[in-house]
């Protein structure tokens, strides 16, 4: 048995769609679990990028199944406009695809929702994608939520849409938004949404015979540890877990048969949107870090907020996550650098924290405390081989591995797959060959 979970140990767009790329084919079947399409999985092929939202990153190999799973909110027409533009470069979505029957739904009130939110908070606010993905989340918690396999009954879909959107016209009214006008809405969205109806599925059932048939599942992550609504930054984060534990809850496959995880982090941090971030640089590193990483959201193409290592972060994801294996990436950005910090605790009011405060206004106030590295001011771009990196980006990464307390296995020297070194002996070479 082979199920892997890939999970981001920091605040997302760490390269998740790369790895789960470049060991798709090492798998039956790649599983999306939690997130919408606030995510944007880059993935690199010959040259060409192709950035998906929705669709697991598997779709990009012929003959791998893909599952959207329960965990996950699908909004309808971002899934088939994401379907039309894989097609478009000859890829074969069609009987590859299916999408949880239990899975929630997006639809227009949840962005109209989120805008009013967003805005009303003013100073506050959580700087989201504006997808909708919170609103749709805070209706499957309120129970009241529309969910995939509605899709199977059209006319009590029409009523239940009715009821949401007069419920949401009312909150829309109070924060001086314009309201919807739910005919039309109905009209025009429900009967494109039926177009995925023949992709609906139990997908739980699915993904337990196929385990019971001696198919492996890979799990692919959306967002990152400091953005799950239960252990990240909190209120700073998405509305999902996307911590390995959502995997279970997102599937239907229960945890004991998932049998590793796999924790991908970028050899420096990023962050995007609001909230604490403490080892975020504001100066011409930070900068420099932007433009050779091209540290541009996938989805948005906000800049994102760029600083050094956080090794309090990656401890703190290794833990929680129960990661096995690690996978380091954009090494290759940092060459340039003369000098390196990796932050080893937080500092505040006089005191070293070695854990993350729950309390985000703490996080916002710690120093962070640093050790500094040697740059090695070489190229590492597309280096394959561990032995060839420099003396001190091995020197780096080994105390990255040790601060972190996990091994590391792969380093990715470039953003095409075939510039990244898997270590012989490791547990992923391991995969790969089985
Ligand atoms: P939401 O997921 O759109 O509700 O946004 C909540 C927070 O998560 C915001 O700070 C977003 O910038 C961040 N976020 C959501 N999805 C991603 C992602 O895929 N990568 C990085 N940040 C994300």
């Amino acid at each position: 048995m082979k199920n892997v979970v890939v999970i981001g140990m920091q605040w997302g767009d760490e390269g998740k769609g790369k790895v789960v790329d470049l060991i798709a084919p090492h798998f039956d079947i790649v599983a999306r679990y939690q997130g919408g399409h606030n995510a944007g999985h880059t993935v690199i092929i010959n040259g060409e990028r192709h950035v998906l939202h929705l669709v697991p990153s598997g779709i990009m190999h012929e003959g791998k199944m893909c599952v959207i799973g329960n965990g996950v909110v699908v909004d309808p027409l971002e899934l088939l406009k994401e379907i039309k533009e894989i097609e478009a470069r000859g890829v074969k979505v069609d009987g590859r695809l299916l999408v949880s029957s239990r899975a929630h739904l997006i639809w227009p009130y949840h962005r109209a929702l989120e805008k009013a939110n967003e805005e009303h908070r003013g100073e506050n606010k959580v700087g989201t994608t504006l997808r909708g993905i919170g609103p749709c989340y805070e209706d499957k918690s309120a129970r009241r939520g529309i969910r995939a396999g509605d899709l199977l009954y059209p006319e009590l879909l029409r009523d239940k849409l009715s009821a949401n959107i007069a419920d949401a016209n009312t909150l829309l009214k109070a924060k001086g938004a314009s309201v919807l006008d739910a005919v039309s809405v109905s009209e025009s969205v429900v009967e494109q949404a039926n177009q995925i109806a023949p992709m609906v599925a139990d997908t739980a059932v699915y993904l337990n015979a196929q385990i019971k048939a001696g198919k492996n599942i890979l799990f692919e992550g959306a967002q990152g540890t400091m953005l799950d609504v239960d252990h990240g930054t909190y209120p700073f984060v998405t509305s999902s877990n996307g911590t390995s534990g959502g995997a279970a809850t997102g599937t239907g496959v229960p945890p004991n048969h998932i049998t590793d995880v796999l924790g991908i982090m970028k050899a420096y941090t990023t962050r995007v949107g609001s909230g604490p971030f403490p080892t975020e640089l504001f100066d011409a590193t930070g900068e420099l870090l932007r433009e050779r990483g091209h540290e541009y959201g996938a989805s948005t193409g906000r800049p994102r907020r760029c600083g050094w290592f956080d090794a309090v972060v990656g401890r703190y994801a290794v833990a929680i996550n129960g990661v096995t294996t690690i996978a380091v990436m954009k090494m290759d950005v940092l060459d340039t650098l003369a000098e390196l910090k990796i932050c080893t605790a937080y500092r505040y009011k006089g005191v070293d924290l070695t854990e993350i405060p729950h309390d985000a206004s703490i996080l916002e106030m710690v120093e962070p405390v640093y050790e500094t590295f040697p740059g090695w001011q070489s190229s590492t771009v597309g280096i394959t081989s561990y032995e060839e990196l420099p003396e001190k980006a091995r020197a780096y990464l080994d105390r990255l591995s040790e601060l972190v307390g996990c091994q590391i296995d792969l380093i990715s020297t470039g953003p095409d797959r075939v510039e990244t070194i898997i270590r012989d002996g490791s547990r992923l070479k391991q995969w790969m060959q089985n």
